[in-house]
């Protein structure tokens, strides 16, 4: 089984869909720790309902950010942990930190990236008169919600709809769409050429996965 380790800054309901695809025995990864910058992020209570060890790391008790980093990366490596996934981690990781897990990280993102990047999405979305949303799971690089592309889902967006809405209606397929990139990755499935990611046996995430 793939060692994933989760990271986590809020609500956990992403981690929550990792945690039950990881329950069925057929699926190739386990989670083995879950790290939160905030104590009091309600995924951290979901990772010890399940079992999971869970910690939190508060960049205060650290002089910098690079010693932050540093602390989590070495709970990470201390848990064995071969594949990194951000879900909902809601601060920008500095580049030492990212280089260390490069193509070892992955995150997901509620967008049709490479639009909106970084934070309101579906608003900025809305304003600009999308006709369509979306989410993306990618490789975690320097540059924010820049690395290659894993999997998307693409769900269209109605007349009616608002912020709200529409981050109800992403949501459950952000869930389908996490546990599918690290099954992917977990089976060896993935090989990036030039920086995209080309997958052996890929079906569809709208028709086939969701
Ligand atoms: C999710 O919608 C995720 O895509 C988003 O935060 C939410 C976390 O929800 N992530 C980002 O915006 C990353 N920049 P969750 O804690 O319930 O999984």
């Amino acid at each position: 089984n793939l060692k994933l380790g989760v990271m986590i800054s809020g609500r956990g309901s992403n981690l929550q869909a990792l945690i039950d695809a990881c329950a069925d025995p057929g699926f190739p990864a386990e989670i083995v720790v879950v790290i939160s910058n905030k104590a009091d992020a309600y995924g951290l209570e979901r990772a010890r309902m399940a079992g999971i060890k869970a910690v939190s790391f508060s960049q205060k008790k650290h002089s910098s950010k690079e010693a932050y980093e540093q602390s989590i990366d070495a709970e990470l490596r201390d848990m064995g942990v071969e594949l990194v996934c951000l879900a909902g981690y809601m601060r920008i990781l500095g580049s030492d930190f990212v280089k260390g897990w490069i193509d070892h990280m992955i995150n997901i993102h509620p967008s049709l990236l490479p639009a909106y990047k970084g934070l309101n999405t579906h608003k900025r979305a809305l304003e600009d008169g999308c006709r369509f949303t979306g989410c993306t799971v990618h490789y975690v690089v320097p540059d924010l919600d820049s690395g290659p592309i894993i999997s998307q889902a693409a769900i269209p967006i109605s007349m009616d709809d608002t912020n709200e809405t529409l981050a109800d209606k992403v949501l459950p397929y952000e869930h389908k769409l996490y546990p599918y990139a690290v099954k992917l990755i977990a089976e060896k499935r993935i090989n990036l050429i030039n920086n995209v990611v080309h997958i052996k046996g890929y079906e569809d995430p709208i028709n086939g996965v969701i």
